[in-house]
């Protein structure tokens, strides 16, 4: 019953019982009398508590719907309010439900859309680096070769620097470009990519181990790009904020796709901390090829990022990532 016709029947039950009391046989004189006000209060009351349930019974959906939609969060797609209750509020967790849909399908659409505009502009920058900035490098670099070969020896010194300098510098610009677009992805694939991050991460106070198991399923690029940047994040977090001294780089088959375990031996999140940029990034990119992401303490102490894709992860609506 809609809750119009729920409250409009239990008034309506109160007030043609009141006035079949009143035509029949309750009579009420002026002054009143202690046992007719005794009556009337006793009706009153019970009047009164019958509405109260009723409408308690009635608005309770429209709590739970209200703390639904407190804890709503788009990062954490999937969670629908149960639909119950008077046709009313029924239909309004419905279309609230259906609002869900719509903002969580948006939201996908246009973090993929950013997050492909991104992968771009990557693109375009490690390339420049390296083909403009790369190039003029390189030819300093011969020309003060051929300086070095014709210079005076008190000044052979000083040309030998700038050489080591400008290779210094090239180095630095590949290394740049290679971290802003990893393209031993597309050359290599995923697990090369994973072991040259791998290496790049081991530095005298961190090890980090990298672990492939065998008969892993073939991945989509998007799935591998993503597979990629979270690996990336997650040790980059681990060498910023860790203090732990080695890290476990994971991938394996799993029952439903592929697992990718970063998990270190360091401090741990801890509870104050919140999730940044990197770890709301990282949730993102999971959320675009429908995988589920984890970022939590590790079971034996230290950080644990998880990630777990199914092989033929559907491109997003967006379109793709590259
Ligand atoms: N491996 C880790 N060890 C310890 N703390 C971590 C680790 N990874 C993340 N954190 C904590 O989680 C927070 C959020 O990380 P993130 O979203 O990447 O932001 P940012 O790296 O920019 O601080 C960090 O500031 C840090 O406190
Ligand atoms: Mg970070």
């Amino acid at each position: 019953m809609s809750l119009f016709w729920r409250i409009f029947a239990l008034n309506a039950v109160g007030l043609v019982v009141a006035a079949a009391l009143l035509l029949g046989p309750v009579t009420v004189s002026t002054p009143v009398l202690p046992a007719e006000a005794f009556v009337v209060l006793v009706g009153l009351a019970s009047l009164l508590a019958v509405n109260a349930v009723v409408l308690r019974v009635g608005l309770a959906p429209l709590g739970r719907l209200a703390r639904a939609m407190t804890d709503a969060d788009l990062l954490h797609p999937g969670a629908r309010a149960v639909v119950s209750g008077p046709v009313e509020t029924a239909e309004l967790i419905r279309t609230y439900n259906s609002m869900l849909d719509r903002l969580e399908a948006e939201r996908a659409t246009s973090a993929a859309r950013a997050l492909s505009a991104q992968e771009r502009e990557r693109h375009r920058i490690a390339r420049e680096l390296h083909d403009e900035v790369g190039q003029t490098l390189t030819a300093v670099l011969l020309q003060l070769k051929r300086v070095a070969d014709r210079a005076p020896d008190d000044l052979r010194g000083e040309v030998g620097q700038a050489q080591e300098a400008t290779r210094a510098g090239l180095d630095e610009i590949r290394r740049i470009a290679r971290r802003l677009r990893p393209g031993v992805l597309d050359e290599l694939g995923l697990v090369s990519a994973l072991r040259s991050l791998a290496a790049e991460f081991t530095t005298h106070g961190l090890t980090v181990g990298l672990d492939v198991r065998p008969g892993l399923p073939a991945l989509t690029e998007e799935t591998e790009l993503v597979l990629y940047r979270v690996a990336q994040e997650a040790l980059t977090n681990t060498a910023r904020h860790s203090g732990a001294d080695r890290v476990e780089l994971r991938l394996r088959p799993a029952a439903d796709g592929v697992e990718l375990l970063v998990r270190d031996n360091g401090r741990g999140p801890g509870p104050a901390a919140g999730e940044g940029a990197g770890v709301l990034g990282m949730r993102e990119r999971a959320l675009l090829i429908g995988a589920t992401f984890t970022f939590g303490p590790g079971l034996g102490g230290g950080t644990a990022v998880r990630l777990r894709a199914a092989p033929a992860a559907l491109p997003p609506p967006g379109g793709d990532l590259r």
